[in-house]
Parts: C-alpha cells; structure tokens; sequence
C-alpha cells in the first residue's frame, strides 16, 4: 500500500508541476480559492481551459481524492456519505433565500450572517449555521467567528444581479448556472431519495416508463417529469429548467461544441434540426459560426414560447431563418422545411429508457435524407475499471474517439470523482425517467437497432463535463 500512496503522490505532484509551469509560462498565478471566480474562468484564456493544464487538473484532483480515501478512516468516510445531502440542501438555501447576492454588498471584510435576516427575512441562527457547515467546505470564508465573505465557489452561487431585480426576475438573462444549481437541489433532489424504493417496488422495477420513476413517488403523480412541468402551478419550474440548460454550455469552455464538430462542412443554408431544443441554446452556438444556415426548433409548445422570446432578444438576425415547431418527439416527425442535413440531440436520449430513444431515432432515421447525421451530445460511461472489448458490438477502437483516455494505475480508470458528473447524472435519469447515461456499447447498440451507426466520438480535452459529441450516419 505504500507504494500506492507514494504513487498517488507523484501523480498529484507532476499535476501541479506542469500546472506552474503553465502559469509561469504565462506569466500568472493560479486563481485563488479565497477571491471571487474570475471572469476568465468562462474565457478560452481560462487558465483552466488551457487543453495541459485541463488534463493535469483531472489527474490532480483525480490523485487528491485518492489518496484522502486511502488516508482517511473509512469510518467516518463511509458515515459522511450519510449526510451528503445537507449539503445540496444548504446550497439550496443559500440559493433560494438570495444569501449570495446579500453578502456580496460587504465585500472581502465580510457580513455578519445574523444580519441576513434585515435583507430577506430568514430567522437570525440558520444563516450562521447554515454558511459555517458551507465554508468547511470550502463555500464562502468565515473570516472572522460569524462573518462571511465570498470566495470562489460561493461566487458562483452568485446572480450578479441587485437584491431587488433577483427576487423579482430571478434566473432570466443570468448563464444560467445558477438556475441549474437549483434545478438539481431543489425539485430534483427530493426525488434522489426515492432510488431505494425504486429497486423494491416489485410492480415497477426494472421499468422502462416515462411515469413510474422516483419523481412520481416523490411528488405523489402519475404524471412523467415533462407533462406535471407543464401544470400551471410548475410555470417557474418549467422556466427555471429552460435557462439551466444554458449553465449547461456555462460549465463547458467557450466554443466546445463549435470545436468539437466542423459545422462549416455542412451546406450553405442547410438544415439544423434541433430535437427537444430547449431554449435552443445549442442551435444559436451554431448559428454564431454560420448565420446561414436555417434551424428547426422542436419542444414541447410551452417550452417553444419561451424560446422565441429567447431568439428574438439574442438572435434577432436570424429569426427569418428558424421554424420553431411544437413536437411530441416520440411521435413521427412533422413536415420539416427541408431534407435535414443534420439532427442535433443535445441531452435527450438520456432522457429516454431504449424502447423510447428508439421510438424517438426511428422516427427521425425515417425523417432523413441519404446524407442525414446525426449529432448526439451526451455522456460517455466509463468503467472504473479496464474493460475488455464488446465482442458483441463493433471493436471500439474501429470507431474513432470512441475508446476513453484513461487515468494511469493506480488512479480509477475512469478518473474516480474528477470525472463523477456522468455518474451523478445517471442517477438523476434513473430518478426521473427510467432512463441512463450509455456506455460505449449501449450507444452502438442502440444506435444500429434504431437504423444508424454510429461513426466518430469527438471529445474536447478541456471539456469539464465531459460531455462528449457523437456522430451517426444512417446505417
Ligand atoms: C434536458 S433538456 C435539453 C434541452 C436542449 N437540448 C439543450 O441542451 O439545451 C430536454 C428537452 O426535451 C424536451 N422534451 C421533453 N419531452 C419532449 C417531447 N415528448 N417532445 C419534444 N420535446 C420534449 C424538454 O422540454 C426539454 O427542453
């Protein structure tokens, strides 16, 4: 076991070596947990969206972990998985009752937490308890015994907006991290706490429904997670979900889906179909790099009036050019203007257990042309452990991407928790639809029994998310 910890220990030192010398080549220094995030952080100049520094970071963070679980009594390891909750739920209430926002007034001297309540009429003790078992994790500083000021991970927790223009509009026109922080701790955590019944309810398990997951447990419904948003009293839960996807492009570097597919390569005014869009956040990414091009927006029709009002204040110039179009995806295709020259899914099949991805791929392997592709932006499952190839699918390696960097031993080859958010959000699919994040031979599998194949995995290595691009050609 030394030598495995000794081992650990080199691959974190090598990780912060190559990080300095990254940061001395540029002559910076790295950003510091006690200030607020810097804005580069969402720049391409971000020193961590700098490709070396972003692999280094995964090792690092992958080899700390590491070793702080070998090192530590798997007593109090084991039992702190227990309480792991109070800490969404903490953030959640830092979120909910705009305590970011209040102490960001103070500055680095920091606010009394007891003075929280004369902003936003929480009672006086929470706040302080609430902010000492946040900082222990590292979000805000206690500065001094009940003062608190901002540092980096609280800043995020931060609209940036005045009290009073938060309260009222909330989450409209932020990057929507925010919105998706409170997505996952608010609607979304109550239904976590449902997976253990889920794997003993006899008359549900093993489902593959869109109705009968945890979230109908949870908000005692028979309604599938969609249709009960769409109930008059979800309207902010609904809205709150549309602008979360856009924390989903804040967490990536600028651009990766620009880099991680060459859209010059398709054709002047071609056709972008984008399935269960969203606000459309991915089509305007396109749409930066080719204005030409026109773009199908199919969602629920609740969903589609936000996203005109969305394009009309972002994207004006290309209004003329895009077709949004109410759609039950699980239905066949409505007439499109056009031969798609591409179908875009953007975190939607694994929204969807196999019998429906494959309802939802057949319909649109139908709706294509003989040069339609298909672009699938979702995770990528990686064992923690080394596999030997699928003999029952194509050999990954044929596919190019398709086989996963993996950490050196003794590292987890999937790098452990640096690399945790599939896993997480598989969870969250489970919970909420029956459904999964793929491995590699889930998605070939499924893809070559809907009519496609899939041809390519593009990864981006400063992808933070891990959020790899997939491909497909019909079969
Ligand atoms: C996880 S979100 C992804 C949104 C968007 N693709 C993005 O990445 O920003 C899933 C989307 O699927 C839409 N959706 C759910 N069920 C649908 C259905 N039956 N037909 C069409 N869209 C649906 C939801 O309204 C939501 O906008």
């Amino acid at each position: 076991m030394s030598e495995e910890l000794q081992a650990l220990c080199r691959i974190l030192n090598e990780a912060v070596d190559t990080i300095l010398t990254v940061c001395d080549q540029r002559n910076e220094d790295f950003p510091s947990i006690n200030a607020p995030v810097q804005p580069s952080e969402f720049s391409a100049q971000g020193i961590r969206n700098d490709a070396s520094v972003a692999r280094a970071i995964k090792l690092g963070v992958a080899a700390a972990n590491q070793l702080a679980i070998t090192l530590q009594s798997p007593l109090q390891t084991v039992i702190g998985f227990g309480p792991q909750a109070t800490l969404s739920a903490n953030v959640a209430a830092v979120e909910r009752n705009h305590v970011a926002e209040i102490i960001r007034r103070y500055g680095s001297e920091g606010m009394r937490a007891s003075d929280i309540v004369k902003y936003n009429g929480t009672t006086t003790s929470f706040p302080e308890r609430i902010l000492r078992h946040l900082a222990t994790h590292h979000v805000f500083r206690e500065v001094s015994p009940g003062v608190f000021a901002h540092n980096m991970l609280s800043s995020l927790l931060d609209s940036g907006k005045d009290l009073e223009v938060i309260i009222k509009k909330y989450f409209d026109d932020t990057n929507g991290l925010l919105a998706f922080m409170s997505v996952l701790t608010h609607e979304q955590m109550k239904t976590y706490a449902y997976i253990p019944e889920l794997m003993t309810d006899i008359a549900i398990v093993d489902s593959q429904e869109l109705n009968d997951a945890s979230v109908q447990k949870a908000y005692n419904t028979k309604l599938g997670y969609w249709k009960y948003l769409d109930l008059p009293e979800n309207a902010f839960v609904n809205r709150r979900f549309n602008i979360a996807m856009q924390g989903i492009s804040s967490m990536q570097p600028p651009g990766t889906i620009l880099t991680t597919y060459d859209w010059k390569s398709l054709p002047e005014y071609g056709l972008v179909v984008d399935i269960g869009s969203g606000l459309g956040h991915v089509s305007l990414d396109i749409a930066s790099v080719r204005p030409d091009l026109n773009f199908v927006l199919e969602d629920r029709e609740v969903v589609l009036q936000d996203a005109k009002e969305h394009w009309a204040k972002y994207a004006p110039a290309i209004l003329a050019n895009t077709h949004f179009i109410p759609t039950d995806y699980l239905s066949p295709q409505p007439p499109l203007p056009a031969t798609p020259d591409i179908f875009v899914l953007r975190h939607i099949l694994h929204n969807l257990s196999d019998k429906y991805a494959s309802i939802l791929l057949k319909h649109l392997r139908t709706a294509s042309g003989p040069h339609t592709k298909l672009v699938v932006i979702d995770y990528v499952v990686e064992h923690p452990c080394l596999t030997p190839q699928n003999s029952n699918c194509k050999p990954q390696d044929a596919i190019p991407g398709a086989t996963a960097p993996t950490a050196p031993s003794p590292l987890l080859p999937n790098f452990g928790v640096a690399a945790a958010l599939p896993y997480h959000m598989d969870m969250i699919m489970l919970s909420h639809f029956n459904s999964k994040e793929r491995t590699i031979e889930n998605w070939t599998s499924l893809l070559s029994a809907s009519g496609w194949e899939l041809v390519r995995v593009n990864r981006d290595a400063t992808n933070k998310t891990d959020w790899p691009l997939l491909v497909a050609e019909i079969a």
